[in-house]
């Protein structure tokens, strides 16, 4: 997820139990045209494989080269390509969910990916569709297992819908009977019990988490646990607050400006606060937070909060969070 799964964060949904994760969505031009702050991007940790690199663009040719490029120097496991992101700013230069309208650029983009990539895997995200009228899903997957994609995560929205409603499981299990490669559903998972229940009904062969993992990265021990069929201890409010501090710690070890990290770390807080009981009060603490030590103070005050309190100003604040 672009400006949340960074290296860091990555490491961290791997230590809480992901299975596989994907860098955020890289400009296959940037790549191509050596720009080097899009080459940060395709920075990993081999604790994090296996990891894949996530590509868009609209350029067959350039995507191939790119991704030739991003394994030469980085060796990821596997490449992704791109074809879900709605935002404006990719769609207008063809890229993203875009290519779902355009099925013989989406082919082009998926064959010059694979040849570029070589004997290195090649994934694809994609979206159900453009619109309602244009759900193409089974036909867009199905032009990927042709052009040699070897698994295909399917987020259960169209274009036009962006983030509303909600995902469309019905159609993510007809592509996952209509193509022989695995596929992998996304979309509104949020507990161990809602992977379990969606991937028998679908018969997906995977799970895709986005924005559970990125209020509470910690959902990946609860969903590894339900998927073995086990019972998972619930994680406690002080090991939430371990991982928070941890989280910023680590982030202003690596940058160094203190202020600015935890300026940058304001939206990343305010995620986490989703994901925690007193939501309000914790945005409200985090829209001013400037160093590790405020934020510690936060955590100690939150902490120290009775727990019924805690409780029951979760239900109050449950329906504006
Ligand atoms: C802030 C944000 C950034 C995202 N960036 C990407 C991205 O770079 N690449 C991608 O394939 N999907 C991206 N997504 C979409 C998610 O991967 C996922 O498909 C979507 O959020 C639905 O799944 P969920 O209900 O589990 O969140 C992003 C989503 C959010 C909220």
């Amino acid at each position: 997820m672009a400006g949340v799964t960074d290296s860091l964060f990555r490491g961290y949904c791997k230590e809480f139990g992901a299975d596989v994760v994907v860098t955020e969505f890289v400009s296959a031009e940037g790549i191509f045209r050596r720009n080097e702050r899009t080459l940060e991007y395709l920075e990993f940790h081999q604790a994090e494989r296996p990891v894949g690199i996530q590509l868009f663009g609209a350029d067959p040719e350039h995507l191939g080269e790119a991704a030739r490029m991003a394994i030469d120097w980085k060796q990821p496991d596997f490449i992704d390509i791109n074809f879900g992101c709605p935002v404006n700013k990719v769609v207008s230069k063809n890229g993203g969910s875009s290519l779902l309208r355009d099925c013989p650029l989406l082919e082009a983009v998926a064959k010059g990916v694979v040849k570029g990539a070589g004997s290195v895997p090649v994934t694809a995200k994609i979206r159900i569709g453009w619109d309602e009228k244009t759900v193409n899903a089974t036909t867009t997957a199905r032009i990927l297992e042709q052009s040699g994609i070897q698994a295909i995560a399917v987020h259960g929205r169209t274009k036009s819908q962006g983030y509303s409603g909600s995902a469309d499981w019905q159609v993510i299990a007809e592509v996952a009977r209509s193509v022989s490669v695995p596929v992998i559903g996304n979309g509104d998972l949020s507990t161990g019990a809602d992977v379990v229940r969606r991937k028998n009904e679908s018969g997906v062969a995977g799970a895709m988490i986005g924005r559970a993992a990125m209020c509470a990265p910690w959902v990946f021990r609860e969903m590894r646990a339900a998927l073995l069929d086990q019972e998972s201890p619930p994680f406690p409010l002080e090991a939430k607050w371990n991982h928070i501090v941890r989280h910023c710690r680590d982030a202003v070890a690596r940058s160094g400006s203190e202020l600015h990290v935890m300026h940058s770390m304001r939206s990343r807080l305010m995620a986490y606060s989703r994901g925690m009981d007193r939501a309000k009060w914790l945005r409200s603490r985090f829209s001013h937070i400037e160093s590790l030590m405020g934020l510690e103070d936060v955590a100690q005050e939150h902490l120290a909060m009775p727990r019924e309190s805690l409780e029951a100003a979760d239900e109050s604040v449950g329906a504006e969070a």
